[in-house]
């Protein structure tokens, strides 16, 4: 039916140009008729960002008032609770639906086996707890994953320099319950450890826990746009080798789709294709291939980049941000992990308003 229509539009079109060749007026067909003018360019404009579409994601620092710098962050910042609970307020009112948690753990509480990620007292469920109770609204989003707890770095378990799968995949469903009981809406998973989503969602189901969504880091590429991040949370000068056991292969397409398929059996609600702008063409094709929602996320070197331009006067950085968060909808994501979320928003409102 589309190729009959789409083939008639195209002779009627070819006739049309023929006929008007014949008097003189070519071309007939003038794509630049509809970015005539502003309002025009917006009625035919197919692909938005919204303030529905970006995740905020933060750094959480123990203590109060404390607040520091990551340099190769430009503008993000370790904040405790109690600057966080306050930082969201505006975000809030700019719309912001949704934030993702991550914990800066004190060298002294890391660990081989990361255990302190199994402390149903530690930073993680305090933030937690503590953000839901001030912002009952906003959705709280927790990733599980090792890294931040353990002193080597890794994801998982590490016994004679191997990340151990099946060991690491039973500690993960219990620090997920741990982040479940402090209030998490959405358990991210973002370790790449093999058959983790079904033992979580067992967990979570057994638990009472069956309206929590798992957010599955389905396809994660093994990334160097990962490096300010490890800076962020304190990992990056422990990690011992690289993550390329258990990441994915950025030589490698399909078997991104076999990872997705793999955890929406799995259970899980909604997939995470990591790092974004360099893996576009992975969004695109599971977005093509699936039907559940599909975030990406644009990751802290990718965020670097930007700033880094900015800095040197090279790019304007609140529309290379806005460019490159529509070529993610563009790609077919239904949401966005940026640190560029708050200045999005301040960006749509300012447009809004004008
Ligand atoms: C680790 C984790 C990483 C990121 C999120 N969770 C880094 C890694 O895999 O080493 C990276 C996010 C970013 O770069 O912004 N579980």
């Amino acid at each position: 039916m589309t190729n009959k229509n789409n083939k008639t539009r195209t002779e009627t079109e070819q006739a049309l140009l023929k006929q008007q060749t014949a008097t003189g007026r070519y071309p007939a067909v003038r794509p630049r008729r509809l970015r005539s003018a502003g309002w025009m360019r917006d009625l035919v404009a197919k692909h938005e960002v919204t303030r529905n579409d970006v995740i905020w994601p933060l750094f959480i620092n123990e203590g109060s008032n404390n607040r520091e710098a990551i340099p190769s962050m430009p503008g993000v910042e370790r904040l405790s609770v109690d600057i966080i609970i306050e930082e969201l307020k505006p975000a809030i009112d700019l719309g912001l639906k949704a934030i993702a948690l991550f914990p800066v753990v004190p060298e002294e509480k890391k660990t081989m086996d990361g255990a302190e990620a199994l402390n149903q007292d530690n930073l993680m469920c305090r933030a937690i707890a503590a953000i839901k109770n001030a912002h009952p609204d906003l959705g709280i989003i927790t990733d599980v994953a090792l890294d931040p707890y353990t002193t080597h770095g890794h994801d998982g378990l590490v016994e004679n320099g191997r990340v151990l799968n099946d060991a690491t995949i039973e500690v993960l469903a219990q620090q997920s319950l741990t982040q479940a009981c402090a209030g998490a809406d959405i358990i991210a998973p973002s370790d790449m450890m093999d058959g983790r989503i079904g033992k979580i969602r067992a967990a979570l189901e057994t638990n009472g826990f069956e309206d929590i969504a798992i957010m599955s880091y389905a396809a994660k590429y093994a990334s160097c746009f990962y490096e300010p991040f490890r800076d962020a949370v304190n990992s990056g000068d422990f990690l011992k080798g690289d993550k390329k056991t258990y990441q994915m292969d950025p030589a490698n397409s399909d078997e991104a789709i076999r990872e997705v398929a793999l955890d929406l059996e799995e259970g899980a609600d909604m997939i995470m294709i990591k790092p974004g702008l360099p893996y576009l063409d992975i969004v695109r094709r599971v977005s093509e291939t699936f039907t559940a929602p599909i975030f990406a996320y644009h990751v802290s070197g990718e965020f670097a980049m930007l700033k880094a331009g900015q800095a040197n006067g090279w790019i304007d950085y609140e529309r290379a941000l806005m460019e490159t968060l529509l070529s993610f909808k563009r790609a077919g994501a239904t949401g966005i992990f940026t640190y560029g979320a708050l200045d999005c928003l301040k960006l749509l409102d300012k447009r809004t308003k004008k």
